[in-house]
């Protein structure tokens, strides 16, 4: 076993945490996750109340008086929680409280203390270094340094960061000042060489979004996930297109990387045409999605779908990723990055 101080702090038995994912990482995954002896995030995304109950109590009913219901959590998208943050107060109500709630694009602050509050530690993911003191201030005890290579949201193409240097700047800035706060990487992770490599860098562990996506646990439709396994790195790319035809109002800083299918390339270079007159290009997305036809419909992926094959059940990813990146590191023993 890997030990650092992510797994002494959050009691787990691999250095791995589930990305939240809208819509796409439910109760069944996060459970699995959680069983496996990682740590599992429900992906309460954009704050919609009936969804995050619905697979809060699937992976509370599958927890039920287990040890692993102490290494599961729920994320949200913070500006939409300056809409509605019904969904934020729902799940830190619930009997089973989730042990870290999960803040990503926005300011966490004015939600800190509510979740403090209710006995919830605070995760917070940044995009830049700049974001930093600010998740400081508000008391995260994980920062995640999520690089462009990340599937779904991350920051807009221009400015994205590279998870190669985010990482250790970023472990730089902490060590300098605010030592006790724990670093996570994502964005391009899907293996034991990874995971080895980010604590390398000077992570006390990893975020996993896309790898787990495409397990069997994972809500995607499996003709996306088979997509996914057949498509290389290259087959993904990082715009505003797909945010447009799902009329998601994303502020500018982000975007979100994707499958480039065929609807995707139609626009590509041309989204301030798109945003004009959006009207014919929605239209094919909705029937496209309607159909299941996944030229049209977006595959939420990103670059590390290069790195998938198969798509197993999600402990035994986690399984391989940790045992593979032991083996890297020339096996189990010292804690790492003390
Ligand atoms: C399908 C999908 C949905 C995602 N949804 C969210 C989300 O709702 N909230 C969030 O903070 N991050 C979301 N992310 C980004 C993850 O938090 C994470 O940064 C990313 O998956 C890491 O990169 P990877 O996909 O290469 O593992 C999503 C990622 C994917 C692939």
């Amino acid at each position: 076993m890997i030990h650092t101080r992510l797994t002494e702090r959050f009691g787990l038995e691999m250095p791995i945490m589930l990305a939240p994912m809208a819509l796409a990482g439910g109760g069944e995954l996060a459970a699995a996750c959680a069983a496996a002896g990682a740590f599992g995030l429900v992906g309460g995304g954009y704050g919609e109340l009936d969804w995050t109950r619905r697979e809060w109590e699937v992976a509370a009913r599958r927890l039920a008086n287990k040890a692993a219901a102490q290494r599961v959590g729920c994320g949200f998208i913070t500006w939409k929680l300056d809409q509605d943050a019904s969904a934020l107060d729902w799940v830190l109500d619930q009997p089973l409280l989730p042990k870290a709630v999960f803040l990503s694009f926005g300011d966490p602050r004015p939600y800190a203390e509510r979740i403090r509050a209710a006995g919830a530690r605070l995760i917070c993911q940044v995009q830049f270094l700049e974001q930093v003191p600010q998740a400081v201030e508000a008391g995260a005890e994980i920062i995640v340094a999520q690089g462009g290579a990340a599937g779904g949201h991350g920051a807009a193409a221009a400015t994205a960061r590279s998870t190669m240097v985010f990482v250790p700047e970023t472990a730089d800035w902490l060590a300098a000042h605010a030592p006790d706060v724990l670093l996570l990487g994502a964005g391009g992770i899907a293996d034991g060489r990874g995971l080895a490599a980010l604590l390398m860098l000077g992570a006390d562990g990893v975020l996993l979004g896309s790898r787990l996506w495409a397990t069997c646990e994972g809500l995607a439709p499996p003709a996306a996930k088979e997509l996914a396994a057949r498509t290389t790195g290259d087959g993904t790319a990082r715009s505003p297109i797909f945010d447009v035809l799902r009329r998601k109002d994303w502020p500018a800083e982000y975007d979100f990387r994707a499958m480039r299918n065929a609807l995707y390339r139609e626009w590509e270079g041309r989204e301030a045409e798109l945003r004009a007159d959006p009207d014919s290009a929605r239209a094919a997305f909705d029937a496209a999605v309607a159909a299941g036809d996944f030229t049209g419909a977006n595959v939420t992926v990103g670059e590390a779908t290069g790195l998938i094959r198969d798509i197993p059940a999600a402990g035994e990813v986690l399984r391989r990723i940790a045992d593979e990146a032991e083996a890297r590191l020339g096996g189990a023993g010292a804690l790492i990055n003390p």
